[in-house]
């Protein structure tokens, strides 16, 4: 019997594929009168805490937006404190998911990064391959419209006609289900080009809390929400094909 005794969230059906918009670490820094790269620090940590919810709970997929194609129009100071915490957490955290039983993989287009980064990517994508307690989806110069583009572009360069299929082979996150529950922090309530083509019968699910506040508990009330919604797919509630276990 394990030591620790893990409470779970009274819920009839937990999402096997949770994504997230991270929002809010600038307004939490900015109040508390802290630079915002003091926000994306402690942002680092709402992660950390919530990647081990995810393990605890079983749920299989996480999927977060780190940095979206349009952050690069954000100061040059904040655009290099990102990159080096991306880069600080590849080497110092990498360890300790791949001991977690966690498999990371980063999604987007990695053309734009440095070739240490780059470098940093492969070997901690390497280091926990063979995991397969949670997927850890990390997107990274990412945006829906990109994704959809390029799995687009790699059709047409196989000469292939284009099929919801053949896209679906393509996209970023070919690896994982579609989510079931997408959570944005930060109050507000728009998809900011996340994942566009994945997203079309997600569960949407919208908080105040700024994303340094967001914990186990938070996601817990997440899940208990979801748990409440009736899925249809388009459909009627009996035919509900892909709820899921
Ligand atoms: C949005 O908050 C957050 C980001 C653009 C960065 C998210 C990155 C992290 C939480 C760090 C993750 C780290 C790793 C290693 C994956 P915002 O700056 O837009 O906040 P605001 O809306 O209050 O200004």
């Amino acid at each position: 019997m394990s030591k620790k005794s893990v409470s779970k969230p009274d819920v009839a059906v937990l999402p096997r594929h949770v994504a997230v918009v991270m929002d809010g670490n600038g307004r939490w820094a900015q109040r508390r009168f802290l630079p915002r790269s003091s926000g994306h620090k402690f942002g680092v940590d709402a992660l950390k805490r919530i990647v081990r919810r995810c393990i605890e709970l079983g749920i299989g997929h996480l999927t977060v937006f780190a940095f979206s194609s349009e952050n690069w129009s954000r100061p040059a100071e904040e655009v290099q404190t990102l990159m080096g915490l991306f880069i600080q957490a590849l080497q110092r955290e990498s360890a300790e998911l791949a001991r977690q039983g966690v498999r990371l993989r980063i999604v987007g287009d990695l053309s734009a990064f440095s070739p240490e980064m780059r470098d940093l990517i492969v070997q901690a994508e390497e280091l926990t391959r063979s995991n397969d307690r949670l997927v850890l989806n990390v997107a990274l110069n990412y945006g829906g419209r990109w994704d959809m583009l390029q799995a687009a572009q790699a059709l047409h360069s196989a000469g292939e006609a284009p099929t919801a299929a053949g896209i679906e082979r393509h996209l970023a996150l070919r690896h994982s289900p579609d989510p079931d529950l997408l959570i944005r922090t930060g109050g507000e309530r728009r998809i900011s080009n996340f994942l566009l083509w994945q997203i079309a019968y997600t569960e949407l699910y919208f908080t105040d809390t700024l994303w340094p506040d967001f914990n186990a508990q938070s996601l817990d009330e997440a899940l208990v929400d979801f748990s409440s919604r009736q899925r249809r797919f388009g459909g009627v509630p009996e035919a509900n094909p892909r709820a899921a276990a």
